[in-house]
């Protein structure tokens, strides 16, 4: 790794459609924030950048829903997320955003070169097209019936009810979303890379040069390869993103997965003019720290991208991290199915660094693991507080309570004693190889090695019984637990840097140099250290029953049926609503149409006249309950002739979506024929 004169470290951008929740953390930013900390500790010249990522589907459908703009989305995820990496301690030398000018700018610049040299093909395709809405229809803004599983709410891309994945050609009575509307063929421009030429460059450059990627990763790029890569669309039909660049694009846009990756080099702009130094110089060591869903993104999508630009590095390494579930399923957004990082914060101040340790500690580095509320009580009660705390409380008491706080000198070393002192070191060594290599459980486990060897060593030698009888062999082992302590300080900095802060305070150290982490003499005779207080906390039973009752009162209404609800139609004028005349009438007279279940035929005080009006509300209503029921009233239907009785007008019913039905009625007793508006 020599060869390399500085980093630059990515993390995934995350949408900001939504808060973020431990999922991310695990799978991304915990990894991405300890491996940065390492290397700025060991004087690496390092960048970490990172932002939202402000465009694609998802946002438009969460403004439609909230009838908002997607700018009014982006701008209050942007400053929550932001605002949660701070006070988690995810330390981004940068956290920029993709509406960023810089970022449209170069996002369209690279569009343009690439463009201008010829990468794209131009294709024409039939797409689904909403006349009444007057637009494109990107997949998920289409529903209908699953061909697998008839379930009538499938989307265009994906069925939620059995999890196909689908194309909105597959769905069997598509409607809009937009307006209820059935969507139309229409055909649409749109530009491609053609992935298939850069095969040979992919195949060199991965199956050969990267074998030493994480399995996963490599077998993913490998099976992607080995079925033959495919032209990938690089624009869309929507109104929100970076327009495509073209005079003849008007309406389109970027694809979303083409700009995101782009903004990590606008974000790198914006953060130093000195950029190209870190994107355009081959001993740059570029990491894109990412989940598994963006693996052919970042190993496949981009490097094409950069490589046909020609001028950018490519990453050296992607170590892409597993899913991580909550209690056993699946973290979900829409469903809420999850522990949201601003949530945790206030429910536990203080304790970023017991998320970051068990994050870590569980990280699904190499396959997907499981949160449990248990499991963070039980690392937090059994190894953070009663390893490490216990350790650094039991030294800085008993040096207090023996030495007034002055670190005492050694004096004869035992075999035992030379044998934990000589033990720092090798699990520095140990716990720097696992970093180098993205194993960061395997680092964090002997960062707590360290403080499981202190804790071990005053265990067994006792001084609390020592000091009557052998002051000086209790000076000897606290000075070693001092010096321990004190290693603990720098060597748990990239994990868990509140707590190594808070450390160096009790110990009153100023950063320790990573190099000497691990020496002998890292505080002197004779300093004197702070009184200390608890690293870490235990958590009670009752406040991690309340955690799992919020978890489970959301299962709950999960399992909920799923609302059956018509999408809403299409807008329509003022003019055209008040067209219709709709009055108050009472019913005064109800009986069954004959030879039929569901009609009643009624009349009608309308206040302007007296009329007959048939209704289908005959499987809902006894006719005898209905006299005297005051009812609003369409007067200005066209009368329609049904089964033999003209029938003038409609009165108005709420249907819910299993088709129970209830009059509309005024809430007091108003004049018979006045107006509803
Ligand atoms: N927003 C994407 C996600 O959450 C990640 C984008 S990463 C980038 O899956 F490279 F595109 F920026
Ligand atoms: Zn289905």
């Amino acid at each position: 790794m020599n060869q390399f004169k500085r980093y630059l470290i990515t993390s995934a951008l995350p949408y900001a459609n939504g808060p973020l929740h431990i999922g991310h953390m695990a799978g991304v930013y915990v990894p991405s924030d300890i491996y940065t900390r390492y290397l700025r500790l060991r004087g690496r010249d390092v960048i970490h950048v990172c932002g939202s990522d402000e465009h694609g589907v998802p946002i438009t459908i969460k403004a439609r829903q909230e009838g908002v703009s997607p700018r009014q989305i982006v701008d209050r995820y942007h400053e929550m997320n932001k605002a949660s990496f701070e006070k988690f301690g995810i330390a981004f030398d940068i956290y920029s955003r993709t509406s960023s000018p810089v970022h449209y700018q170069t996002a369209s610049e690279i569009f343009k070169t690439l463009y201008d040299r010829g990468e794209f093909l131009e294709k024409t395709t039939p797409q689904y097209y909403d006349q009444e809405a007057g637009q494109f229809l990107a997949d998920r803004y289409i529903q209908g019936t699953c061909p697998r599983c008839s379930n009538e709410n499938a989307y265009g891309d994906q069925c939620e009810s059995c999890g196909t994945s689908l194309n909105a050609t597959d769905l069997i009575n598509p409607r809009s979303t937009l307006s209820g509307s059935v969507p139309v063929m229409r055909d649409t421009t749109h530009w491609f890379l053609a992935l298939d030429k850069y095969e040979p460059f992919l195949r060199k450059w991965i199956l050969e040069e990267k074998k030493h990627w994480k399995a996963n990763v490599y077998g993913q790029c490998k099976s992607w390869l080995d079925h033959g890569l495919q032209p990938r669309a690089v624009s869309r039909d929507l109104e929100w993103g970076i327009p495509v660049p073209l005079e003849s694009a008007k309406g389109k846009v970027l694809y979303v997965w083409f700009d995101a990756p782009i903004g990590y080099i606008s974000a790198t702009k914006e953060l130093t003019g000195d950029w190209e130094r870190y994107w355009k110089d081959s001993e740059t060591r570029m990491i894109h720290f990412i989940g598994k869903d963006n693996i052919v993104f970042h190993c496949i999508v981009f490097p094409s991208v950069l490589n046909a630009e020609g001028t950018y590095i490519l990453p050296d390494n992607v170590p892409a991290n597993e899913f991580l579930n909550l209690e056993n399923d699946k973290i979900s957004t829409s469903r809420n199915w999850a522990v949201w990082l601003h949530e945790y914060l206030e429910n536990f101040p203080g304790k970023q660094d017991v998320l970051r340790y068990v994050l870590c500690a569980n990280a699904p580095e190499t396959k997907d693991n499981d949160f449990t509320w248990k499991d963070f009580q039980a690392r937090n009660n059994n190894e953070l507080v009663a390893v490490y705390g216990n350790f650094i409380n039991r030294a800085i008491v008993l040096t207090h309570k023996y030495f007034d706080g002055a670190v005492p000198g050694r004096s004869e070393l035992t075999d035992y004693d030379r044998e934990v002192l000589d033990q720092i070191p090798q699990i520095k060594e140990a716990l720097e190889n696992s970093l180098e290599l993205f194993r960061f459980r395997e680092a964090l486990k002997e960062a707590m090695n360290l403080a499981r060897l202190g804790n071990k060593y005053l265990a067994d030698t006792e001084p609390w019984k020592l000091y009557k009888t052998d002051p000086q062999r209790v000076k000897t082992i606290l000075n070693i637990s001092l010096q321990i302590s004190a290693s603990l300080s720098v060597l748990t900095m990239p994990f868990l840097p509140d707590s190594a802060f808070r450390l160096m305070e009790f110990l009153r150290i100023d950063n320790i140099p990573w190099d000497r982490a691990g020496d002998s003499d890292l505080v002197e005779e004779g300093h004197v250290i702070g009184s200390g207080g608890l690293l870490f906390e235990k958590i009670s039973d009752e406040e991690i029953e309340k955690q799992v009752e919020k978890l489970l009162a959301t299962r709950d209404r999960n399992n909920l049926p799923p609302s059956a609800l018509v999408p809403p139609k299409g807008n329509i004028t003022y003019e055209e609503f008040s067209a219709m005349d709709i009055r108050t009438g009472t019913i005064t007279d109800a009986e069954r149409v004959p030879k039929t279940k569901k009609l009643l035929k009624l009349t009608i005080d309308t206040g302007i006249d007296t009329r007959t009006v048939v209704s289908g509300i005959a499987a809902c209503f006894e006719p005898g309950d209905i006299i005297g029921k005051q009812v609003s009233v369409l007067v200005n239907l066209e009368p329609r002739e049904i089964r033999g009785i003209k029938s003038q007008g409609m009165i108005l019913m709420a249907e819910d979506p299993q088709g129970n039905l209830v009059f509309v009625s005024p809430e007091g007793t108003v004049e018979n024929g006045s107006s509803i508006k």
